[in-house]
């Protein structure tokens, strides 16, 4: 028979009142040598199963402690106390595995309070924790809702290499990959590193983005998107920033960029939307976690709505479409720059916007989602289409509250000669993109796209603060552990 989850047990139970059942579990708890409170990870809730002590071999409730796994055989009864509506009555109880009781003590699996940064020092552990349990079981609902909405709507998924010979967002932020003996590195007469005889016979890199690869694959299949690891060696030490971060990248032909903007919005909609549905233990959870939180921060900071009040207000308002210029009016009209409350005072139209104006923007002025569009050529990447006012790009971005930018996206140039132009103009080589332009070559139709960051999007539905409590093992400047 297929083993039980505890989520399964908890569920569905009335299939297996008075019957016999095997579960497998951690202790969380062991109360009066009487009351286990197991967890298999299926779901936030413990099992509670009941320990007739008296009856049982005195070195197996030795090592009943927190941590340790069991295997658990008894019957299902309804529940005699508060908390919980069945129960298992143990029969026969095996450690499948005992603790290291010494250096138990200084793990976080001792049932106390501990730090984030403490957890994240024992990231291999904290999968152990309700908080970090509830966080990637949404995780992982956030990941398989993606791919449904996709699916549903007639996108294919498509995976772009890994490796690539291609920076696709031209910002410079990327790993090299090499096969070289990095103490015996060869190079040519002019003792420039000679590429051609490394491993695949030129530069290559991570990819900070699929974009590119992407695009040419929409040009054939129409709609398709791509949902994998990316990597920037930007050395910005934030709450907001991963050197290895998760993109979905869709990319659709035909699109424009009021489509794409549209298909932004509804996407994070049915995402926001699936998780309150299907993760409402965790998310309740978290919402109390949430709120203790508000309640040990000054008056003025705390959130004016609740986690899952949140959520639900995000997926039935329409989000605002605001350009890059009325966003800057606003910005240098509003108090806080005119009273130099900005780091980075905004000066003029053309001002790249940094995440203080993006969130003033989001919390104070409009209190909603936002979307901007139609940026300064200058500060976008070459790819994205030229507006006939010469000046602006087809871009959007979203910015979300607590957040600042989730996607980053824009229409793309379609028109050969335009974008050929954009390249030199921005020294993007093209003889390394011969493949991209070829894409305007044959039969160029327009086309948009853009990319979320997973990560950005885990923090928000959850309600944690730093990124690096939303991906399993993060790594950021400086930190590579595990
Ligand atoms: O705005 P970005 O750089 O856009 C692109 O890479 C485009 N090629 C996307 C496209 O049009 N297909 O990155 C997209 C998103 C950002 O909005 C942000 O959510 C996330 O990726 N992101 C990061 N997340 C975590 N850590 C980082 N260092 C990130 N950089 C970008
Ligand atoms: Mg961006």
């Amino acid at each position: 028979m297929k083993k039980q989850t505890i989520k399964d047990l908890l569920t569905d139970y009335k299939k297996v009142l008075h019957h016999d059942i095997t579960v497998y579990g951690w202790v969380r708890a062991f109360r009066s040598n009487r009351f286990i409170a197991l967890n298999d990870g299926s779901t936030i809730n413990n099992l509670q199963v009941v320990v007739d002590f008296e009856n049982f071999d005195e070195n197996i409730i030795k090592n009943i402690n927190t941590a340790a796994s069991l295997k658990i055989t008894g019957e299902v009864v309804e529940s005699q106390g508060a908390g919980q509506t069945v129960e298992l009555i143990a029969k026969k109880i095996t450690i499948l595995g005992e603790n290291f009781t010494e250096e138990l003590q200084s793990t976080i699996l001792q049932p106390k309070k501990h730090s984030l940064e403490k957890l994240r020092e024992q990231a291999h552990l904290r999968f152990r924790t309700n908080l970090f349990g509830a966080v990637f079981r949404i995780r992982h609902a956030i990941s398989f809702a993606i791919h449904q909405y996709f699916n549903q709507n007639q996108f294919f998924y498509i995976n772009t290499p890994i490796v690539t010979g291609a920076d696709a967002e031209g910002a410079g932020e990327m790993f090299g990959v090499t096969n070289f003996d990095l103490n015996n590195i060869p190079r040519d007469e002019d003792g420039a590193i000679d590429y051609s005889q490394d491993f695949f016979g030129r530069k290559t890199n991570l990819t900070v983005s699929g974009q590119l690869e992407g695009e040419t694959a929409a040009m054939g299949l129409g709609r398709i998107y791509t949902f994998g690891p990316t990597f920037r060696a930007e050395n910005s030490n934030t709450t907001r920033h991963l050197a290895e971060f998760w993109m979905i990248e869709p990319e659709v032909a035909f699109n424009n960029l009021e489509d794409n903007i549209d298909l932004a919005e509804d996407f994070l909609k049915y995402v926001i939307n699936y998780c309150l549905e299907n993760c409402k233990d965790d998310l309740e959870f978290l919402d109390k976690r949430f709120a203790e939180e508000q309640k040990t921060k000054p008056e003025k900071e705390r959130a004016k709505e609740g986690l899952i009040e949140k959520l639900q207000n995000v997926v039935s308002k329409r989000f605002k479409r605001v350009s890059y210029t009325e966003a800057i009016d606003i910005l240098l009209n509003s108090k806080e720059n005119k009273k130099g409350k900005f780091q980075y005072p905004i000066e003029e139209w053309g001002a790249d916007l940094q995440s203080e104006h993006e969130r003033f923007l989001v919390e104070k002025h409009f209190e909603s989602p936002v979307v901007l569009f139609d940026y300064p050529k200058e500060i976008k990447a070459f790819y994205m289409k030229l507006n006939e006012d010469n000046k602006t790009v087809a871009a959007m971005d979203v910015l979300f509250p607590g957040i600042g930018e989730i996607i980053g996206g824009s229409e793309r140039e379609a028109r050969y000669d335009v974008l050929k132009q954009k390249m030199t103009d921005m020294h993007v080589d093209e003889q390394e993109l011969w493949w991209y332009l070829d894409t305007r070559k044959f039969g160029s139709v327009p086309h948009a796209g853009f990319g979320l960051g997973l990560e950005r999007l885990v923090l928000f539905i959850t309600g944690m603060t730093n990124i690096r409590d939303v991906i399993p093992f993060p790594r950021t400047p400086k930190s590579a552990e595990f």
